[in-house]
């Protein structure tokens, strides 16, 4: 939704100063290179918060809080994202340049206005098209709901919407732009979107940002959706949200819920306060701009593992936006069961007593847990407060942590003021912990793997990026991380003058962004000098390694499969070989 231009971020980002403006706000005392302080995220006696001038970039080796300058204002000063720009902007003495109106640039508005057009080239394709009206009444889905979600059909052809507005350059730029047409290898475009019903996504303005394409029939994908463009970001972003703002004045509730079609189907039903995340998780980002309209989230999820799993990385997201008087619930469905198939089946008032039963995060939270652990022996429920201390850490201090503190005392047979201690208890925790679902906390591995060494290398220095030689077989390379390690390339090869923290803001909201920030938090092993030869010899290394590593998985799939000749068992048991030695000197892929 950000209409300010991200070159303007990133100088805005070179031009800043981490420690003056954490500084200004929190008292910072010299220690060697960086400064530290009492972290002011969570409560503590003596500092584990430091701030990296050299980095630009704050760290608390306390609770884990990290980030910019940008993100230490959104954090700290509880500001949105545009607010927070705004405020670093004032600081340095310049202004925020909006893509819209004024003297810069239309292309937002252009953008803007194509997609603006697209909407309504799909509302009329669906009035034309019989099958599709016939399929969305199939799916209970009546003309008034499809009107107010603005649903559409994209006609069955290559080239419907480019012949409409791609005539010209100008056109196919900005149709481009928007991710509405894809280029042909041989040359030429085609429409992205053919023969599916079509979801607007829309802003909290209601404008049009990005489709979403549901094919009517069998086939894949099921779900087509828009490419992140300058107007649409994933991780940002809530289908239905408008929709809800339009509907109803006061919001005292809002349903998180999987699909497009759960939306839809539960305002078909009544229930105008459903909204969906765009097939991610739900991130804080998502959560702050939820509880900017209403107390109260309940996140409605699948009862399989899947829907379990990311119920807890629900919870974990939200625990640093809880404050008093935010209220979550969980509400876990029957198995094979969806909001939009459940309340079609029981009906709104059915659907809406669920959600008033909807399990409080604290006692979700503390389910969870004691589950994890023998609570019939002290041992057990000892442990349990262990689990529990780091992620009640990340809770803001105040009444809602005070209240959970005691009702965890409670679960676990302590005294509320004893637990409250160890709870802020000032032992750090150990850079990199993993949530105790997935095992508890256990130190990093100290070797990494060569992508995360490249993307750490990049994020301390961008400019290394922009200078060393990249291997040209790296695009062939497939190892998990990847295309993580190639956008970044590309943005610091592009943006020579990219500051780390400049990086680091285009990953804003983005669900690769917390990862992004501790490799940022890590000690820079290597010196500016010497970091385009460092990268460059990564990178090589990097292709080097992935040619035994394909010809390995190949083999093992053989193997599975219709089986291996002797020849190909001994080149196996040979890649297998270097590979675990390859492992132990390398360390494993990067997660
Ligand atoms: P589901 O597969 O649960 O679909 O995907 P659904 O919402 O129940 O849809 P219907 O009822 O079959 O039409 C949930 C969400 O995950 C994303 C979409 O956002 C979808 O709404 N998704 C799913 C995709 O982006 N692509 C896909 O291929 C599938
Ligand atoms: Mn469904």
């Amino acid at each position: 939704m950000s209409r300010i231009p991200q070159s303007f971020i990133d100088d805005l980002m070179a031009r800043v100063d981490v420690v003056e403006v954490v500084g200004s706000r929190v008292p910072l005392k010299k220690a060697g290179r960086e400064f530290k302080a009492c972290c002011p995220f969570h409560g503590e006696k003596t500092p584990s918060f430091t701030v990296s001038p050299s980095k630009q970039f704050y760290h608390c080796f306390g609770c884990g809080a990290h980030g910019t300058a940008l993100g230490f204002l959104m954090e700290h000063d509880h500001l949105d994202f545009v607010e927070a720009v705004e405020e670093l902007a004032r600081q340095v003495g310049v202004e925020v340049p909006r893509e819209t109106g004024g003297s810069s640039p239309r292309a937002g508005e252009d953008l803007y206005a194509t997609m603006a057009r697209a909407s309504e080239f799909y509302a009329q394709g669906l009035r034309d098209s019989p099958a599709a009206i016939k399929y969305l009444k199939q799916r209970g889905l009546g003309g008034e709901t499809a009107a107010l979600f603005g649903i559409g059909y994209a006609p069955d052809a290559w080239d419907a919407l480019l012949s409409r507005i791609g005539k010209d350059e100008a056109g196919i730029k900005r149709l481009t732009d928007c991710g509405l047409i894809i280029e042909r290898e041989q040359g030429g475009w085609y429409d992205r979107f053919r023969d599916r019903v079509i979801f607007p996504i829309r802003d909290a303005r209601g404008r049009t940002i990005a489709f979403g394409g549901r094919i009517m029939g069998s086939g894949e994908p099921k779900y087509l959706n828009s490419p992140e463009t300058t107007l649409f970001h994933k991780g940002r972003e809530l289908y239905g949200l408008y929709e809800a703002r339009q509907a109803l004045r006061d919001i005292s509730r809002l349903v998180v819920v999987e699909g497009y079609m759960d939306v839809v189907g539960l305002a078909q039903a009544g229930i105008r306060y459903a909204v969906a995340t765009l097939g991610t998780a739900t991130t804080q980002e998502h959560l702050r701009r939820l509880f900017r309209v209403t107390d109260t989230v309940i996140f409605c999820f699948d009862g399989d593992r899947a829907g379990r799993q990311a119920a807890w990385r629900a919870l974990e997201n939200a625990l640093p936006t809880l404050e008093e008087g935010h209220q979550i619930g969980f509400l876990f469905l029957p198995e094979g069961e969806d909001p939009d198939s459940l309340v079609g089946k029981e009906g709104a008032d059915a659907f809406a007593a669920r959600l008033d039963q909807a399990l409080p995060l604290s006692d979700y939270f503390l389910d969870q847990l004691s589950a994890q652990v023998d609570m019939d022996t002290l041992d057990g429920r000892a442990r349990m407060a262990e689990l529990a201390r780091p992620l009640m850490r990340r809770i803001p201090e105040g009444i809602y942590r005070d209240l959970l503190t005691r009702q965890l005392a409670e679960r676990v047979g302590m005294e509320p003021h004893q637990l409250a201690q160890r709870m802020v208890d000032d032992r750090p925790e150990p850079p990199g912990f993993r949530p105790a679902t997935r095992g508890a906390a256990r130190p990093p591995n100290p070797r990494s793997s060569l992508v995360r060494q490249a993307i750490a290398l990049i994020l301390h220095h961008p400019q290394a990026a922009a200078t060393a030689d990249i291997p040209e077989r790296l695009v062939d390379v497939d190892f998990k991380g990847m295309p993580l390690l190639m956008e970044l390339l590309e943005i610091s090869a592009s943006n020579p003058d990219i500051s780390p923290a400049g990086l680091l803001e285009r990953w804003r909201g983005r669900p690769e962004q917390p990862h992004l920030l501790q490799l940022a938090a890590s000690e820079a092993l290597v010196t500016g000098e010497a970091a385009p030869t460092v990268l460059a010899d990564t990178l090589v290394r990097l292709v080097a390694q992935a040619g035994p590593e394909r010809r390995t998985e190949f083999l093992l799939e053989k193997a599975r499969g219709e089986g291996l000749d002797e020849a190909e068992k001994d080149e196996l048991r040979g890649l297998l070989q270097r590979s675990t030695t390859v492992a132990a000197s390398e360390g494993n892929a990067t997660d």
